[in-house]
């Protein structure tokens, strides 16, 4: 039975699709079946492993019921690594989501039978509290979050809490918090450490040990395609997301 992640969080920028690339590409890299499923229109992650943007059908077909789920997921140049591509058409899915009833489940409806054939699914989600992030909320079983490592960073988490707990209360009771990880961290700058302490004083159980440096090779892997453990699988960016994969397997 496998496990489906949303990578959430509201704030734009704070290292949602970098974690979900390369998070699914070090598990995949384990040899585990892993699906990238991107839901969100900018369709970062999609490119980011080297896909084009415009590839039909995508999600917005999988969410309108254009398509299945067999039929969105395509192979990436990693192995074990497979991708539901985002289409920039998914901005139309959040207006036109809204009007139908019971539109929070889609994805989940349509995820069904998902986990039979990967371990891991992770959900790319967009930066808002909007209707892709509630099919993502609903679909998944855990959640992770990146907090950037900069000033306001907890502004906005307390409100993704309250967020969290509503649709564990009213839509999806089996959702839980994997955990939240530390992105872009500068060890040099005085500002980063006070951060991530006060991130960890904040919510002491639920951040991974494992802090994501600032570091040029990730910033660039998504211009060649490629996820940062083929970009450069020596760089710190690499073995830092291979330190935290190991972390959330072994938190289940
Ligand atoms: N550890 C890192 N080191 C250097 N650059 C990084 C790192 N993590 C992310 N970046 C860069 O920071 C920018 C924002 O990261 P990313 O796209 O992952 O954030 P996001 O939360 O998905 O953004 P959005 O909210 O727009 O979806 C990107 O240009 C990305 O390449
Ligand atoms: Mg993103």
């Amino acid at each position: 039975m496998g496990t489906i992640y949303a990578v959430a969080n509201q704030k734009g920028g704070v290292g949602k699709t970098t974690t979900a690339v390369n998070l699914a590409a070090c598990i995949a890299e384990a040899g585990y079946e892993t699906l990238l499923l991107d839901i969100d229109p900018q369709a970062n992650a999609t490119v980011g492993v080297g896909l084009d943007k415009r590839l039909e059908p995508s999600v917005y077909e999988l969410l309108s019921g254009e398509a299945t789920i067999e039929q969105v997921v395509v192979p990436t140049s990693v192995a074990h690594l497979w991708v539901a591509p985002a289409s920039p058409d998914l901005a139309g899915a959040n207006v036109e989501l809204p009007r139908i009833p019971g539109s929070e489940r889609r994805l989940r409806e349509a995820l069904r039978g998902v986990r039979d054939r990967y371990a891991f699914t992770l959900l790319d989600c967009p930066p808002s509290l909007g209707p892709l992030t509630v099919n993502a909320l609903v679909a998944a079983d855990r959640v992770l979050v990146p907090v950037q490592a900069e000033y306001f960073a907890l502004e906005g988490l307390a409100g993704l809490l309250d967020t969290l707990k509503l649709i564990q209360r009213e839509l999806n009771p089996r959702l839980s918090i994997s955990g939240m990880v530390v992105t872009m961290y500068d060890a040099r700058t005085r500002l980063a450490q006070d951060v991530q302490n006060e991130v960890r004083t904040h919510f002491p159980d639920l951040v991974f040990d494992t802090v994501v440096p600032r570091n040029v090779r990730v910033g660039e892997a998504p211009s060649f395609g490629k996820p940062v453990i083929h970009h450069d699988p020596h760089s710190a960016g690499a073995a830092a997301y291979f330190e935290l994969a190991k972390e959330v397997a072994a938190r289940g």
